[in-house]
């Protein structure tokens, strides 16, 4: 592997895929710690953070209410809790850069807060929808505005006193769910949000363990308002969502025999590990434990032929994350893969589905684009040739993965987005070529 420039990665075809991988803190985890450490009362220690793009926007954005946060390790920081009313109104606007997890959770906190703040992102977050956020939280009472009527930022938050609500989300949304909760804790009363299939479920997790009364019920979760957060201990376990291009890595690669150490395995967040066993993949769950509430394991991955699959309903919202990389095993994988029911691709940070169907088309693969998914016929071997991120981390990374087993060697355009949610990632693959 070699870098021609900072924008620009060639990858050639990999050799073997041996040894042993570590991957970068949970992203979800990591943003969660900085803002429930933030409303705690005392000091929240936090090893394991994701020093990624993402993250420093959420470090940054709490810094300019008020709050200490000091690095203490390489992934290590403390947080100087302020609790529920202790954030003061920022002298700016909040920069979430490329963030929708920093976006939509602060809207939901900031509608509480008892200060004007304006959120806005780069130019990929502009565009992205924020109405599903502006509609809950208006209807619990919020004074927000946007571009497009709500529908984009940057938005404008006049916080102050909400009433009490229960939300049925028609999306199956982390970020919805846990704006509509993070408003809920300034709430004198219940907060209920539905949705209709579970979401990643950190935020409940989390605020849970910081003492707040959550109560998950099937098809959705409640809490009680104006809880007294205490200060935690935090280990942010591996990102599965991360540790997924090893996975895909070590079963499309002849030979590959890779141990992925300290991967969250949440429920909610390891469709990517079903999805793969169901596709013919060998992986194996070892050392199995739990960390501050939150399951880990280390994963072995073989060299596995893969077979097409079809993919729909509840395990979308499980694997959300990880179908530009899933659509990089159909593609190598005997017959025909079907996603349905994920038209939420279309809306994260690049629309993923045109994205994968156009890229993944011009190294040979057969991916067709459906409304809400994508039907992938698998070949034998994809070519070499020159494919772009779209300025998706994601995307880069995906397409990384599937250079590694291609006929020539591929060149990805526009890779410096990686660092938005994997530091590291090119250096950690150089290290098995
Ligand atoms: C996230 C939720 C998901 C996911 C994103 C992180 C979170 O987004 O795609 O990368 O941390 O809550 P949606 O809520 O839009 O599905």
């Amino acid at each position: 592997m070699n870098s021609n420039q900072s924008q620009t990665r060639t990858i050639a075809p990999i050799k073997s895929l041996r040894g042993e991988v570590s991957v970068p803190g949970d992203k979800s985890i990591s943003h969660r710690s900085i803002m429930f450490g933030s409303l705690a009362e005392g000091t929240t220690r936090v090893s394991g953070f994701l020093m990624g793009e993402d993250n420093l926007s959420t470090w940054k954005a709490f810094e300019s209410m008020g709050v200490t946060i000091s690095q203490t390790g390489t992934e290590a920081l403390e947080i100087k809790g302020v609790g529920l009313n202790g954030l003061q109104e920022p002298g700016d606007v909040l920069d979430c850069g490329n963030s929708g997890t920093t976006i939509r959770l602060m809207s939901g906190l900031l509608a509480g807060q008892n200060f004007f703040s304006v959120l806005t992102g780069d130019k990929y977050l502009r565009k992205r929808p924020m109405q599903r956020v502006v509609t809950p939280l208006a209807a619990m009472g919020a004074q927000i505005w946007g571009r497009d009527g709500g529908e984009r930022a940057p938005l404008a938050i006049q916080g102050g006193a909400l009433t009490p609500t229960t939300y049925a989300s028609p999306v199956s949304s982390a970020q919805v769910k846990s704006a509509v909760l993070l408003a809920g804790l300034s709430v004198d009363g219940e907060t209920t949000v539905t949705e209709p299939h579970l979401s990643r479920d950190h935020s409940e997790r989390m605020l849970s363990c910081f003492g707040a009364e959550v109560r998950p019920f099937d098809g959705g979760v409640s809490l009680t308002g104006r809880p007294r957060l205490l200060a935690q201990e935090v280990v942010v376990p591996g990102d599965v969502s991360s540790a997924a291009f090893f996975m895909v890595a070590g079963l499309i690669t002849p030979g590959a025999e890779l141990l992925i150490r300290n991967v969250g395995i949440n429920p909610t967040r390891s469709g990517i590990i079903d999805i793969l066993v169901a596709m013919g993949g060998q992986m194996e769950m070892l050392d199995i434990r739990e960390q501050s509430g939150e399951p880990v394991a280390d994963i072995l991955v073989r060299h596995s032929q893969l077979k097409g699959i079809e993919i729909s309903g509840d395990m979308v919202p499980r694997a959300i994350d990880e179908f530009p990389v899933i659509s990089v095993a159909a593609a190598l994988a005997e017959g025909t893969t079907t996603i349905r029911d994920a038209e939420e691709l279309r809306v994260k940070e690049t629309d993923r589905i045109d994205a994968m169907v156009s890229e993944l088309g011009k190294l040979g693969g057969l991916v067709e684009g459906r409304p809400d998914g994508m039907v992938i016929t698998g070949v034998e071997q994809l070519n070499g040739g020159t494919v772009t991120s779209h300025g998706d981390h994601r995307i880069a990374m995906s397409l990384a993965v599937a250079a590694l087993s291609a006929r020539d060697s591929v060149t990805i355009e526009d890779v410096a987005c990686t660092e938005t949610s994997f530091p590291g990632f090119w250096a950690l693959l150089g290290t098995f070529n």
